[in-house]
């Protein structure tokens, strides 16, 4: 007599077991997505490099447009051949000056890498400043340190920023580190200011400091890291154009945050871009090109270059704009240097 089929005993399909499996999946999820994150902030991002374009309608009416290339924080290592092509390209854009905030440098051997990386650039006026990461090399550092107000500060193996330096000024570019100068571009008098780098209290203002030229069409004060002690003073000596670096744009930031950190005593609303600083002045703070080689992400902060025209006042388009634009990524074109811009949108922030 065959046995009487019971049916078997559910194993599966309870609440507690349904409840597993979605804290499984979602857990898997989780994983997975960090992973994509981690890959892409990691190997993708810091690849994609971009140009910030910038109108500001600082010149007197009747003036010349000036464009000025301001690139920042390279932090070249050899053997970066797509940094250095992408830097380098941006010569197609015939800038009338460039001018570079610091943190050139991250490897003992770096130097003939940057000026690889300048290339033709170097033959366009130019002007700069130090960062801290010129003097030494990087060393680990753990990420809570970018968190710290005032972060001890550890130093690598000292690097050839003497030699960095000797390179740019032998190809007519000013060293603005606690120094000023003017420049002619177009038949137009610049008015340059710079210190050295603040973050390691290397800024002097004092060298610098008083009224700047009011002859000059525009004057550009230059600093690596934008700590408000510099741009305050800037901004009071009448200074209407001010450009840093240093920040890296907060390296990572979050959709609807923005940058968590900006390893100086600015804002974090500041740590990239286009911002009013006090009543007059315009402050540009780079997000950067590179970073340092034992932090080496980004997430929603491409590396950037930003190329700024400084228009009259009177110019039809003076709404203040600004444009990201990958347009540059491969190579820019070569003939007018004009690149058809994006869609420009205002992103002026009151002070
Ligand atoms: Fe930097």
């Amino acid at each position: 007599m065959p046995a009487t089929a019971y049916p078997a005993p559910r194993t599966s399909g309870t609440g507690s077991s349904r409840l597993g499996r979605a804290a499984l999946l979602a857990a898997g999820s989780l994983v997975a997505t960090g992973t994509a994150t981690l890959a892409w902030s990691a190997l993708a991002e810091p690849r994609l490099f971009a140009l910030r374009r910038i109108d500001l309608p600082v010149l007197p009416p009747g003036a010349w447009p000036i464009r000025v290339l301001h690139l920042s924080d390279l932090h070249i290592v050899p053997g970066q051949r797509r940094k250095s092509g992408w830097v380098s390209s941006l010569a197609d854009l015939r800038p009338d000056l460039v001018v570079n905030t610091g943190d050139t440098l991250s490897h003992l051997k770096a130097v003939p890498a940057a000026v690889a990386a300048f290339g033709e650039l170097l033959d366009t006026p130019g002007a700069f400043v130090f960062g801290n990461n010129d003097f030494y090399a990087p060393v680990p550092k753990s990420p809570h340190r970018y968190f710290l107000r005032a972060p001890t500060i550890v130093r690598g193996t000292p690097l050839p920023w003497q030699d960095l330096r000797a390179v740019q000024v032998e190809r007519g570019w000013l060293d603005l580190s606690n120094g000023k100068d003017t420049i002619t571009v177009r038949g137009q008098k610049i008015a340059l200011a710079g210190v050295d780098d603040p973050y390691t209290r290397r800024d002097r203002y004092d060298k610098i400091a008083g009224p700047a030229d009011p002859d000059a069409v525009v004057r550009i004060g230059v600093t690596h890291a934008p700590e408000p002690r510099v741009l305050d003073q800037f901004a009071a000596d009448g200074y209407d154009v001010l450009l840093a670096g240093h920040t890296h744009g907060g390296q990572i930031r979050l959709p609807g945050v923005g940058a968590l950190v900006t390893n100086c005593g600015i804002d974090r609303s500041r740590a990239r871009g286009l911002s009013r600083w006090g009543a007059h002045a315009w402050l540009n703070v780079s997000a950067g090109l590179g970073s340092s080689p034992y932090m080496p992400v980004r997430l929603c902060c491409r590396p950037e270059a930003s190329l700024i025209t400084l228009r009259p006042r009177e110019d039809p388009d003076t709404s203040v704009g600004v444009t990201s634009s990958a347009a540059v990524a491969s190579r820019a074109p070569r003939g007018n240097g004009r690149p058809a811009p994006r869609q420009t949108t205002s992103t002026a922030r009151p002070a």
